[in-house]
């Protein structure tokens, strides 16, 4: 099928090669002219492993481009809206402007058989006023909502775990689905459930799926503040809770909390509309599992201090990991970035090395040093932090750490080192929710 896809981020990008990865003839746009000449060249303008080959492929086949001239869009039969909905500054709720600006710039080119289909998370209601908007066209609108992880998006959007349609009633709905059907085919065929719901339902999938894991990694680390303050383990106490298949151990890693472009301003977007829609009192719950969220930051640089004797003033800190989880370069509320901002606020000399992330993290902060090489970040370090846990730093080697470090002090932000090998080698532990 002739597809489009407007927005070439971490969704659309991702999006528009596996879809001409399933044979479909392709076109990406974007406003962003760097981006497209990286799409263009096969080269991702963002680590996302197994985009590179699937846009090398896509190039050498044939059916994919990348353009930012949005009148190419006039060749395709369905559209797919992916651009992004960041949190307002200021406030909690989304800020939609470009998804109104993308099914605008549609309007010109489409025809009764054409099919908008919006992957954007928008606050529910959206896709009912958007499909005003387009009425005039004929074209249909549906809201098909995208559940891709940053780091496994290749694999997540060619084999999801299952298809939400929301679309309109009558034929309307039944001939857009039918398209999405026949874009997603090879999908189908592998046996991804599929739900067909309404506009309003569908938005709210998402938003209350990512509700949800939020909810769920701000639980485990209230049951971590609990551990702290009694003496307990928090990964016992998830390994043994996770046992219950109710409950389930995924999602339940305690730490330094969640980040990224999508779980913090989702719940927050989620209350404001809530707001709106004077049903505030039902997910007033999420500013506290936001809060709790927030506080595991501030805690940790508490519990860094404290190792390091109650002060960072002509320390140096080492931060491993600068990405807000690893396999990203995405640095969007990071929080490993958030504690080395503070640290350097308190005196502390910090030093961040990320494996992906440092351009990214050096654009947002350039006050921090950062330093590429892991051997070299960790030389002369008072107290080493690992905060985002790349595959490379839960591999460290505590006697090689040892011998470049001035002082043998860390903090595990993610629990992922064994502190009896770490302390066996002579360091000082420390984690969050850990004796
Ligand atoms: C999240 C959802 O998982 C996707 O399903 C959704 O499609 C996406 O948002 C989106 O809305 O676009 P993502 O932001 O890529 O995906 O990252 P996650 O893997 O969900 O991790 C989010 C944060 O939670 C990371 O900072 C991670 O370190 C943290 N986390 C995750 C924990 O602290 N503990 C855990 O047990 C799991």
């Amino acid at each position: 099928m002739r597809i489009s896809v407007i927005g070439c981020g971490y969704l659309g990008a991702v999006h528009a090669a596996a879809m001409a990865s399933l044979g479909h003839e392709v076109v990406g746009i974007d406003v962003d002219e760097d981006k497209i000449a990286a799409l263009t060249a096969g080269r991702p303008p963002f680590f996302e492993p197994g985009l590179g080959d699937l846009l090398i492929r896509g190039r050498e086949q044939g059916g994919l481009e990348f353009t930012s001239d949005v009148s190419r869009v006039r060749e395709a039969e369905v559209h797919f809206v992916c651009v992004g909905t960041p949190q307002k500054p200021g406030e909690f709720a989304a800020d939609v402007t470009y998804v109104d600006a993308a099914f605008e710039s549609l309007v010109p080119y489409l025809t009764s058989s054409s099919v908008v289909v919006g992957k954007s998370t928008v606050p529910v209601g959206t896709a009912q006023r958007l499909a005003a908007v387009l009425a005039d066209t004929g074209a249909s609108v549906m809201w098909n909502p995208e559940f891709l992880r940053e780091g496994h998006a290749v694999d997540d959007t060619l084999h999801p775990n299952r298809l939400v349609y929301g679309v309109a009633p009558g034929e309307d709905g039944q001939r857009a689905a039918a398209a999405l059907d026949g874009v997603y085919r090879a999908i189908l065929e592998d046996g991804t459930p599929r739900m067909v719901t309404d506009y309003a339902t569908a938005e709210l999938v998402k938003t209350a799926a990512n509700s949800f894991l939020a909810t769920k990694i701000s639980f485990i680390n209230a049951m971590a503040e609990l551990c702290e303050a009694s003496g307990a383990d928090v990964t016992l106490l998830a390994d043994a809770i996770g046992m219950d298949d109710r409950i389930g151990r995924k999602f339940l890693n305690a730490g330094l909390g969640f980040g990224g472009g999508c779980l913090p301003k989702d719940i927050r977007a989620f209350m404001a509309r809530a707001g709106e829609l004077g049903a505030d009192q039902a997910v007033a719950f999420l500013k506290e599992i936001d809060s709790i969220n927030m506080r595991r930051r501030v805690r940790m640089v508490d519990i860094a201090r404290d190792a390091l004797h109650g002060s960072f003033i002509g320390k140096r800190i080492t931060i491993l990991g600068a990405a807000f989880k690893p396999d990203s370069d995405d640095v969007r509320d990071s929080p490993a970035l958030a504690v080395a901002r503070l640290i350097a606020t308190q005196g502390g000399v910090v030093t961040v090395t990320d494996p992906e992330a440092i351009e990214n993290a050096r654009r947002m902060f350039p006050e921090l040093r950062f330093v590429a090489d892991t051997t070299e970040a960790l030389t002369g370090a008072d107290a080493v932090l690992l905060l985002t846990e790349w595959g490379e730093y839960r591999n460290l080697d505590p006697d090689v750490t040892a011998s470049l470090v001035a002082g043998k002090v860390l903090v595990d932000g993610r629990n992922v080192l064994d502190p009896v090998v770490w302390r066996d080698a002579g360091w000082t532990y420390r984690a969050l929710g850990r004796p």
